[in-house]
């Protein structure tokens, strides 16, 4: 895709990699809105980037949970710059702890949040991409928790897991009509992730965290010390948003910004050595394989018996 001139709207874009995503969209030549639930990290974000970017910037005030105010947001974005080409459904929470011990205030906020809010996000957007007839590209940030579990991560790798399933089902869909899609799961990047307590709705009250706690049974000590300890090996957000920016441009499915083959093969070896141990059946497998294309191609699955 060629990028310069064209408009891109990030969710979670005043802050972390949604601000590093902006930082070189912008640098690309690009009119970038930067959406995000937080007024302070909009101001913050617009005091740096306006006086550089004049009117290729705007911010609108956004929680991606919020249908209606998601569709005035791209009603104001059109107004403004035309038409949006690139939608990075990237805002996100990051509230850690066993699916055992989550409360339902606390499963709906992280799906609502992390899953439901990507999804919004396409469902607002893609007809607008579709209607412009221009091309576009939908990027999704996972995580490296959406391609494999980690310690207390179930709720956090239960939403992200969803989100690469659906880029992964958005990018077969829509191949023909000249819109790429990718997802990025990454590790450890320095940003106010950890900050994520700060923004729990009243609507999600009911929790089993801790007031201010992110990671469910820890203190604030030790959350400083492995906060400082994280922050001390995690990469530079900036650094992720250029790779974001050159994955757009390529139109790369996966935007994998840390080695993890060994975690990854780990999964891959474990769902291999699953499969059952005997001779393929030919017939079988070809009906596998044309219910999927069938799914694809959007043909009733009645056509096949
Ligand atoms: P961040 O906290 O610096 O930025 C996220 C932004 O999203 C914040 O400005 C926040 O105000 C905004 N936000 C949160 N809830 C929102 C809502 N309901 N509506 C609109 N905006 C909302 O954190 P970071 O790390 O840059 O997060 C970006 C994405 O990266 C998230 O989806 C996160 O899950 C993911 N991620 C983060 C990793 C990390 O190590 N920091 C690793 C892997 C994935």
């Amino acid at each position: 895709m060629d990028v310069a001139g064209k408009a891109a709207f990030i969710t979670g874009g005043a802050s972390g990699m949604g601000f590093g995503m902006a930082q070189a969209f912008l640098a690309a030549g690009m009119k970038v809105a930067i959406a995000d639930i937080r007024q302070e990290h909009l101001d913050q974000a617009m005091a740096e980037l306006q006086p550089r970017w004049g009117a290729d910037v705007m911010a609108v005030q956004l929680d991606v949970t919020d249908r209606e105010g998601m569709a005035q947001a791209a009603d104001a974005v059109e107004h403004a710059f035309g038409k949006v080409h690139v939608l990075c459904n990237n805002a996100g929470i990051g509230v850690i702890g066993r699916i055992v011990d989550y409360t339902y205030d606390d499963w709906d906020w992280m799906l609502d949040v992390n899953l439901t809010g990507v999804f919004n996000g396409v469902r607002t957007f893609l007809p607008r991409i579709l209607a412009h007839g221009e091309g576009g590209h939908i990027m999704s940030t996972a995580s490296a928790g959406g391609l494999f579990v980690g310690d207390k991560g179930g709720p956090y790798s239960t939403a992200k897991f969803g989100v690469v399933a659906m880029m992964c089902c958005l990018r077969d869909d829509l191949a023909r009509d000249g819109i790429g899609v990718s997802v990025l799961c990454p590790g450890a990047v320095r940003t106010n992730i950890h900050k994520t307590a700060e923004l729990r709705p009243a609507r999600y009250a009911d929790s089993s965290f801790a007031p201010g706690e992110v990671i469910a049974g820890q203190s604030p000590e030790d959350a400083a010390a492995e906060r400082e300890a994280m922050n001390a090996i995690a990469m530079d957000p900036l650094q992720i948003g250029e790779m974001v920016l050159a994955a757009v441009r390529a139109n790369r499915l996966y935007i994998l910004p840390q080695p993890l083959q060994q975690v990854v093969g780990l999964r891959r070896d474990a769902i291999l050595a699953s499969l059952p141990d005997e001779p393929v059946n030919q017939e079988r497998l070809a009906a596998d394989i044309a219910i999927r294309k069938m799914i694809a191609s959007g043909r009733p699955l009645g056509r096949l018996s």
